[in-house]
């Protein structure tokens, strides 16, 4: 079996190759290096000791794509290519929805064309918004304070009107809480460009002295220490739930979404703390203002995913901060 991995050379596209090729499928990766370099497929194949093929392709290339689907004839499509960060999608938007639903778009038409209808798509836990937590798949969604949510919210209600339209189709959205932690070979990990956005990769660049100090965005809100609480989720274990996610959609057809997380609520402060056992040293931080858009606490009911998926997250916070530390040590600069 064939599997095309658009975005196949970021974090979690990466992560999830190594699963594929390690479970015995062909994979066949899409990415335009945006926010990626070559050498992370490189080092997929240096941990799994075999080969993927790659393309530097655009997804809002139709001919290229039609190319590589005429090339290839994958089976199915795991869909992470696009952009993420949800502060430059404020003040960006036309570029984010021209990237992620232009492109997502044209991929889908190219699946079509190519009479290939089983996909895997990274949606997020930022399309369920407002509601009360923990967050269940037959929520109402939509209610998201981004336009990259929104983009996120777009394409999932994009793919259910295809799938409305052609029953053949087979859809699996997957809704993402906080992946954070590395391979634990230290190869392959989080390397944002510039001063990172998110919580786990800033802390990781103030503990090897690259920047610092962190700013926890708020001490005030009404959880246990009074900073945010969220559920983080192990990069494998994440990618783990594609394999699974996988396997159902070669079998069947349908349009299902799952969350994936750990079903538990981390503050701020516990991921700190944990980082500190990790690496033996205090982290410099303190407590700032909150950032705008936050949300105070939101987690998975995972209970779909385990039941469905036949997938469980294994690993807990200490072994996320353990392989995120090894990958940055083991590469100071990132990845080149
Ligand atoms: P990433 O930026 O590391 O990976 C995305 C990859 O897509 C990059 O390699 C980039 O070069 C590529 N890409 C972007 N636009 C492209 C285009 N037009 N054509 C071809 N390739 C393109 O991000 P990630 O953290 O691995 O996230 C993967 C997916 O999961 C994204 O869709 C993201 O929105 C979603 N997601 C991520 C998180 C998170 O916290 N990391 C949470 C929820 C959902
Ligand atoms: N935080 C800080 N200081 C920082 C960075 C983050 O205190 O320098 C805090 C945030 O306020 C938040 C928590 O750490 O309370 C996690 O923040 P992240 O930016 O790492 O993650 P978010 O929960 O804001 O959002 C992430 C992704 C979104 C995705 C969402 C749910 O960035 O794309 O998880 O999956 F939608």
């Amino acid at each position: 079996m064939t599997i095309l991995v658009t975005g196949g050379a970021g974090y979690i596209g990466s992560h999830t190759c190594v699963e594929l090729l390690n479970a015995g499928y062909e994979v066949v990766v899409v990415d335009n290096y945006y926010n990626s370099v070559p050498a992370v497929l490189d080092r997929v194949e240096q941990i799994t000791g075999k080969k993927l093929k790659s393309y530097d392709c655009d997804i809002r290339d139709r001919e290229g794509l039609d190319k590589i689907f005429a090339e290839n004839k994958p089976d199915a499509v795991i869909h992470f290519a696009g952009l993420k960060a949800v502060g430059e999608s404020a003040k960006l938007p036309l570029l984010y929805y021209e990237n992620n639903i232009s492109g997502s778009v044209t991929l889908f038409e190219a699946m079509e064309a190519a009479n290939c209808k089983k996909i895997v798509f990274s949606s997020s836990a930022t399309v369920y918004g407002n509601n009360p937590i923990p967050y269940k798949e037959d929520m109402i969604t939509g209610d998201v304070s981004s336009p990259y949510g929104r983009t996120k919210h777009f394409i999932e209600k994009i793919l259910g009107d295809v799938y409305a339209a052609d029953n053949s189709w087979s859809v699996s959205l997957l809704r993402y809480f906080n992946p954070i932690g590395a391979h634990e070979s230290g190869l392959i990990g989080e390397d944002p460009n510039g001063i990172p956005n998110n919580l786990m990769p800033y802390i990781s660049r103030v503990a090897i002295g690259k920047l610092e100090k962190l700013t926890v965005f708020g001490g005030d809100y009404e959880t246990k220490d009074g900073t945010c609480i969220r559920d983080y989720i192990h990069v494998v274990d994440l990618a783990k739930a594609h394999l699974c996610a996988v396997k159902k959609i070669l079998d069947t057809t349908g349009l299902e979404a799952y969350n994936i997380g750990n079903g538990k609520g981390y503050s701020v402060l516990d991921i700190v703390h944990a980082f500190e056992k990790v690496t033996g040293k205090p982290l410099n931080y303190v407590i700032g203002a909150r950032r705008e858009g936050d949300l105070p606490a939101f987690y998975a009911d995972a209970t779909k995913a385990n039941k469905e998926l036949g997938w469980t997250a294994k690993y807990d916070i200490d072994k996320m901060c353990e392989d995120t530390w090894n990958f940055q040590t083991k590469n100071p600069d990132g990845i080149k």
